[in-house]
């Protein structure tokens, strides 16, 4: 049998033959179907993707219907378990697991990177005092581009390569200093001397102490929540790396566009509204009359549903039995309690059972990092510094790819035909309503 389909089209009676590859057929095959000779062609029409591969990836493997999810091929629960952050960076970047003598390079070339030119302090102290941290990381992460003007060179691997590895050392710190701004607190610098979350931890909760030391398990717990993070393919967030990298702007500004789309609480921002939510909900009781409230179409459950797993989402299992760990420490978070009875509701509810909702990797990470001690507003951050890692690889595939070109998606115009001016006076009143 061949790989191919054939497409009659009943408009003419013309059948075409179209190439399948990797279970896709590509929808350029489709322009030369003609109702006429001046027709445009045939185009496909899907918003929001949900069933268009934008491009081939080696990075990320996720099988929704089984709750799969690999990085180079390995799978996310042996790295959780094994690797650090800092490798699985590396992983997702190079395709590789990187040999002793790699790894050490490349968490001391990430290490020496962590400072920020003083003129960054400059513009986050003109920030409100409540200003929420991702928008002054988003803007922070932006105004890189202007101290690291050859950015723009983006075909020049060196050069790549030395923005990769800032952005990967800088978001930490660009991070910690929005914090320490909102809590009226002085800058603190990073301490080569600890690890990649150890050196967050310090960046963000170092006190009058000389040398700050952090807790462990917190330390390890951070890490593997980073791992869980480092990538999930083409979600909002690395297609607007993706998108906005095509017009070959420098990695700085496709960074700040990514973490924009992050920043929504449909994305990144839902481990923050869940917090809100099992905090406004209180108490065990009231969770039947929360998931009424759902099921009539009030609002969502938040760390609930994803675009891609249809089963259970592999990071929410680990992050599950991460919780635990973590509570040794810092002692139970109540929530977790409303957390687990309303996953336990909702999973034998109709409403949610015919929809295939589960909880995802946002369901729990919002508990741990509350008993951690960050402040609700923090949680996205704390997924878009490893979600770096992910968006630089992805940009970087974006820009070696021969078939990509800049993303610009078709539309099917359905507005007026073509009409003449109307002068003002002449003009009756309409209805102003968004069209
Ligand atoms: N609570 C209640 N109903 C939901 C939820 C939810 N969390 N998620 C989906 N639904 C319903 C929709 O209303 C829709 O119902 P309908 O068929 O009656 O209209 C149906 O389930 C299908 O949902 P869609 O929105 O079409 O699914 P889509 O794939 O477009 O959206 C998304 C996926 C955005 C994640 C969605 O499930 C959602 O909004 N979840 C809550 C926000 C969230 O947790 N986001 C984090 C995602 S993971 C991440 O980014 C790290």
């Amino acid at each position: 049998m061949a790989d191919t389909i054939t497409v009659t089209d009943n408009r003419t009676g013309r059948a075409y033959e179209i190439p399948i590859e990797h279970g896709a057929v590509r929808a350029m095959d489709f322009r030369q179907i003609k109702a006429s000779d001046d027709d445009f062609g045939l185009m496909l029409y899907d918003p929001a993707f949900t069933n268009t591969a934008s491009c081939k990836s080696r990075i990320t493997f996720i099988d929704g219907d089984k709750g799969i999810l690999h990085y180079r091929g390995y799978p996310i629960e042996q790295l959780a378990e094994q690797s650090t952050y800092l490798e699985v960076a590396y992983l997702t970047i190079f395709g590789e697991l990187p040999t002793k003598a790699q790894y050490d390079q490349w968490v001391h070339e990430i290490t020496y990177r962590t400072l920020v030119h003083e003129n960054i302090k400059k513009f986050v102290d003109g920030f409100h005092h409540d200003a929420h941290p991702m928008g002054m990381l988003v803007s922070t992460v932006a105004a890189l581009s202007t101290f690291y003007t050859e950015s723009k060179d983006i075909f020049d691997e060196e050069t790549r390569h030395l923005q990769i590895i800032r952005l990967i050392a800088k978001m930490p710190t660009l991070a910690a200093f929005a914090y320490r701004h909102s809590r009226g607190l002085p800058y603190a610098y990073p301490d080569n001397d600890l690890s990649f979350t150890g050196n967050l931890l310090n960046m963000l909760y170092k006190m009058s102490e000389a040398k700050y030391k952090p807790n462990p398990v917190l330390e390890r717990a951070l890490d593997i929540l980073f791992i869980l993070h480092a990538d999930h393919e083409q979600n909002c967030s690395a297609n607007a790396m993706r998108a906005v990298g095509s017009s070959h702007v420098d990695p700085f500004s496709a960074i700040a566009a990514a973490a924009a789309a992050l920043y929504g609480p449909l994305h990144g921002g839902a481990n923050e509204e869940v917090l809100r939510m099992l905090t406004e909900i209180g108490s065990v009781d009231r969770i039947p009359e929360f998931i009424k409230s759902v099921e009539e179409g009030h609002g969502l459950l938040y760390g609930f549903g994803h675009r891609v797993y249809k089963n259970f989402d592999p990071r929410a299992s680990v992050i599950k039995r991460l919780a635990h760990e973590v509570f040794e420490v810092t002692g139970r978070n109540p929530l977790l309690d409303i957390a687990l009875e309303l996953e336990r509701i909702a999973l034998e509810e109709d409403y949610f059972i015919r929809r295939k909702l589960y909880p995802n990797v946002d369901f729990y990470s919002g508990i741990i990092y509350q008993s951690m001690g960050f402040p609700v507003e923090m949680f996205p951050v704390l997924f878009a510094i490893p979600r770096t890692a992910g968006w630089v690889a992805q940009w970087q595939e974006m820009l070696l790819d021969p078939e990509q070109k800049i993303a610009r998606p078709r539309q099917l115009y359905l507005g007026p035909e073509t009409r003449d001016y109307v002068t003002m006076e002449r003009r009756e009143a309409k209805q102003q309503v968004p069209a």
